[in-house]
């Protein structure tokens, strides 16, 4: 998400800042900022928008001194403004801060510094920090930070610097990544290895709750207690280009080891001690969910395969009606929009053309309206009524990965929200339903470690000119899901079909060699698929199945099984598109394609 870079040396910090600043703007951004400390002087420059801004006004008026903190901002909490850039100063002192991460118990420490006497300029979680690291400054800035610390909820990587206490950065991280760049007579700070490579090699791989002390001196890497931590120093042997993705070889493939943590950031805050779910910009009371007489989900490609999803789970846990259409067909049709209907459009972008279309023509019409979107400050989440944020991150690759798992999740909670909220989930189906949801990051670590069966797999289909993908329930959007993937990266042409369509017409295209991937996450549907697939085989076809470890299955039947961690049936599709996603990703490398950016496709399609 956010970068944060920092500098102490001999030379005007804001060169390595900006510069720093421009080798992370990988990470997407809306704003960006700097704080230079000079004899004691904070001096702060931020701007909404490209770094370009910062820069020229930089240019323009320059700024002295050799130590300094950077951002860029991909906004989180509040909208992508100058007030809500980095850095943050506290409001009494001249604490300054950069943050990268979530703070989850901003309010509740909001409200109590605001008691305290202390005053807040932005809408961020951020503001908190330098405010607190304030309260407890007794002129020795590593100490405050600690206890500062002590005291946040959530995840955050920090550059501080203190007029009153200065020549020093103090730096930390938990949750958040931050390394520390060690130069001849000058030491960085960064979220990532890109920002610092053409300056030095040797860097230390920063843990969680090691704080850092800079100086003109170096770096003492020491835990909250101030022992020394003997850190080993890691020499970075990649390129630049292989830095920013990582060390991985795509963004894509970088972004689907990120889903652990882009589905436990979009669960934070989202389900509260007593297992209710909250959503910060959307509250319904019982009386008026009732009112809803109809809820559409509209959305275009992988964000309409996830909203298939969200009609299974709000009729599953809710009771209430739900049709899901693709923004491009329900804008021209006619559709029954009135100000009892609900209409959710869910975009990862929150710019897609024909989307926003749909959500200015449901709002004309007087409904309820609510964005599920990925950015904030988009378009689609400043004209919706109301707003759910993934909190996947930038996503970079054009084929959506983050951004759709967790927009199952959300989709889920909505679910959720809406069986709580009426009264149709049962305490058990509630409790089952939350240790699934938290559970699923740790499946696709689970997954991500046992990867290697998947890419046996690709090498199969990397030969193939069709495939075909079935699935029962919620398989069903699934292998939709999948097949668009599969399509997208590796332009094999391929095909999803519900499992009990094949008799109707699909089963006339299956001949000797046909490729099938079966997906067999439904248990309840699980004899209907096989018996689908041995259909497909006594045709010729070879097939591949998806299922959980340990289920037994007639391994007759398959040619190939790629195993998932098990899981709740109802969650399963988010671990097994995981899956999917590295057979596409693998079928496009062993076609050695263009992975990110495949051909004829754009990231965000802002033309209808
Ligand atoms: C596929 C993909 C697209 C998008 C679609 C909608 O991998 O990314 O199908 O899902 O273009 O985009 P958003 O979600 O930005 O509205």
């Amino acid at each position: 998400m956010c970068g944060i870079v920092g500098y102490i040396g001999n030379k005007r910090a804001t060169s390595f800042l900006v510069d720093g600043l421009s080798k992370l703007e990988y990470r997407g951004y809306d704003s960006a900022g700097i704080a230079v400390e000079k004899d004691g002087k904070i001096e702060v420059v931020k701007h909404k928008g490209r770094l370009l801004n910062l820069s020229n006004d930089l240019e323009k008026n320059p700024v002295e001194g050799t130590i300094g903190i950077g951002h860029t901002r991909w906004a989180t909490h509040g909208e992508p403004s100058d007030a809500n850039s980095h850095p943050h100063r506290s409001s009494k002192g001249d604490i300054t801060v950069v943050h990268n991460g979530i703070i989850e118990n901003y309010l509740g420490l909001r409200k109590w510094l605001k008691e305290e006497g202390y005053e807040f300029l932005s809408q961020t979680d951020t503001e908190v920090i330098p405010n607190l690291i304030d309260f407890y400054y007794e002129g020795d800035l590593l100490k405050a930070v600690v206890k500062a610390t002590e005291k946040l909820e959530g995840s955050y990587a920090l550059g501080v610097i203190c007029g009153d206490d200065p020549d020093k950065i103090v730096a930390v991280r938990k949750d958040s990544p931050l390394i520390i760049g060690l130069g001849k007579d000058e030491t960085f700070i960064a979220s990532d290895i890109p920002a610092v490579i053409s300056y030095t090699r040797d860097i230390y791989l920063l843990e969680d709750n090691e704080f850092v002390l800079i100086t003109r001196e170096g770096a003492k890497v020491l835990n909250s207690d101030g022992e020394n931590i003997d850190k080993e120093i890691y020499k970075v042997t990649w390129t630049a280009e292989a830095a920013e993705k990582g060390g991985f070889d795509s963004f894509m493939m970088k972004e689907i080891h990120e889903q652990p943590k882009a589905i436990r950031d979009t669960l934070t805050g989202k389900i509260s001690a007593d297992k209710k779910v909250v959503f910060e910009d959307f509250k319904l009371t019982k009386e008026q969910l009732e009112g809803i007489d109809k809820v559409y989900i509209v959305a275009c490609g992988t964000a309409y395969h996830a909203g298939l999803i969200g009609k299974v789970a709000i009729e599953k846990f809710a009771k209430i009606p739900v049709d899901v259409d693709i923004a491009s067909e329900f804008r021209y049709r006619e559709p029954l929009v009135t100000n009892k209907t609900l209409v959710i459009t869910v975009s990862q972008s929150g710019e897609t053309a024909d989307t926003l279309a749909v959500l200015r023509d449901s709002k004309k019409a007087g409904a309820k309206t609510l964005a599920i979107t990925n950015v904030v400050g988009s378009t689609i989440s400043r004209e919706a009524e109301h707003v759910i944020y993934t909190m996947a991150g930038p996503e970079i690759a054009v084929a959506s990965t983050k951004a759709y798992t967790t927009q199952v999740v959300v989709m889920n909670l909505i679910g959720m929200y809406f069986g709580q909220l009426k009264g149709t989930l049962t305490k058990e189906a509630e409790k089952e339903l939350e240790d699934a949801l938290l559970l699923i990051p740790e499946k696709i670590e689970e997954l991500l470690a046992n990867k290697e069966q998947i890419e046996e797999v690709a090498k199969i289909l990397a030969k193939e000119k069709d495939v075909f993908f079935l699935g029962r329930g919620v398989d069903f959007a699934l292998a939709l899901e999948g097949s668009l993937k599969l399509k997208e990266i590796t332009y094999i042409h391929s095909e999803a079909y519900a499992g009990g369509e094949l008799k109707h017409g699909p089963i006339a295209l299956i001949e000797k060699g046909t490729k099938v991937i079966a997906l067999l996450t439904q248990t309840r549907l699980k004899e209907k698929m096989i018996s689908n697939i041995v259909e497909v085989k006594a045709r010729g076809a070879e097939t591949i199945g998806l299922a959980y470890e340990g289920d037994e299955i007639d391994e007759s039947v398959f040619n190939n099984i790629i195993r998932i961690p098990r899981i709740l049936n109802m969650v399963a599709p988010v671990v097994a598109a995981v899956a999917l996603q590295l057979l596409a990703y693998y079928t496009a490398k062993e076609k050695n394609f263009d992975i990110d950016k495949p051909r004829n496709l754009a990231k965000s399609v802002t033309v209808e």
